[in-house]
């Protein structure tokens, strides 16, 4: 199980951006994480893949373990090849000069052994659209096309856990469907933990088990993902009909509170 407890990261020393988040992911099981821009998501993700350095963050306070393994000092790269943990970034980042073949074998790099030719095979299979476009520079690709991709890279680093971070962004409707029943079937499978940011709440909590909602740097709601897609709160923030999201993202906070009185 992925497990966070009170997590502070803070930018630049200074910009203080998670409050104290808290949230368990178990293993093979899709956690959704929900939230508006800016709400902490992305960062979140940035703390547990080791890779807030790179932007200038660090954690500050709480503990991050996978398996009961800490992850707070582990490098990026020890992360994703001993923890075998792997953070896809949001954005659809793929190598656009290389060709679908090449960006596969990038992905594979950190873990490169026989099997890897194998490995490519096996996760086109998921993706049959990508198979006739093998030697097509990925630059050249349709959005739906490179979040396929995407998704085909992680799995190249062989993760027993997936961090997803909005693969539905900017997608059509009919590819965001696709593309999660993909994630669907990837953790039927191969028994994957992932955590998957959206802000698509919809689409995330249909094929997740348990959600949690962050604002402002906070989780403010978590539930089964049942309970959050009949939650009146998340109907009105995410669901559409939302004509005021200040005065639902309080309300969920007052939610929140009220569970903890009763609990
Ligand atoms: N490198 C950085 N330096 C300073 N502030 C940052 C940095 N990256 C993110 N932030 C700030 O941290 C907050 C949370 O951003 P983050 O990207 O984690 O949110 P998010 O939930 O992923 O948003 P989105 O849905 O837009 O991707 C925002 O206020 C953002 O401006
Ligand atoms: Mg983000």
């Amino acid at each position: 199980m992925l497990r966070i407890e009170n997590l502070t990261v803070v930018y630049f020393g200074v910009i203080s951006v998670l409050h104290g988040v808290s949230l368990n992911a178990e293993s093979e099981a899709i956690t959704a994480l929900l939230g508006g821009n800016g709400s902490g998501k992305s960062t979140l993700m940035r703390a547990i893949s080791g890779i807030l350095p790179i932007y200038e963050g660090e954690i500050q306070e709480g503990e991050i373990t996978l398996n009961d393994v800490r992850l707070n000092k582990m490098k990026a790269v020890d992360i994703t090849k001993k923890m075998r943990l792997t953070y896809l970034m949001e954005g659809r980042p793929v190598f656009e000069y290389l060709n679908m073949t090449e960006n596969l074998k990038a992905a594979a790099s950190c873990r490169w052994d026989a099997e890897v030719p194998r490995d490519i095979e096996s996760v086109l299979e998921y993706f049959p659209p990508l198979k006739d476009r093998l030697k097509m520079q990925a630059g050249y690709l349709s959005g739906g096309e490179q979040q396929m991709l995407c998704v085909g890279m992680a799995l190249m680093t062989n993760p027993k856990f997936m961090l997803l971070d909005e693969p539905s962004l900017g997608l059509a409707p009919m590819m965001v469907e696709e593309i999660f029943r993909i994630i669907r079937r990837i953790k039927d499978e191969r028994n994957i933990g992932i955590l998957l940011s959206e802000q698509n709440a919809m689409v995330a909590l249909k094929i997740a088990q348990h959600g949690y909602v962050m604002d402002n740097g906070r989780v403010v709601m978590d539930d089964t993902a049942q309970e959050l897609l009949n939650n009146a709160d998340i109907q009105e923030a995410y669901l559409g009909g939302s004509e005021d999201k200040e005065k639902n993202y309080s309300e969920a906070k007052r939610y929140k509170r009220r569970k903890r009185w009763l609990g």
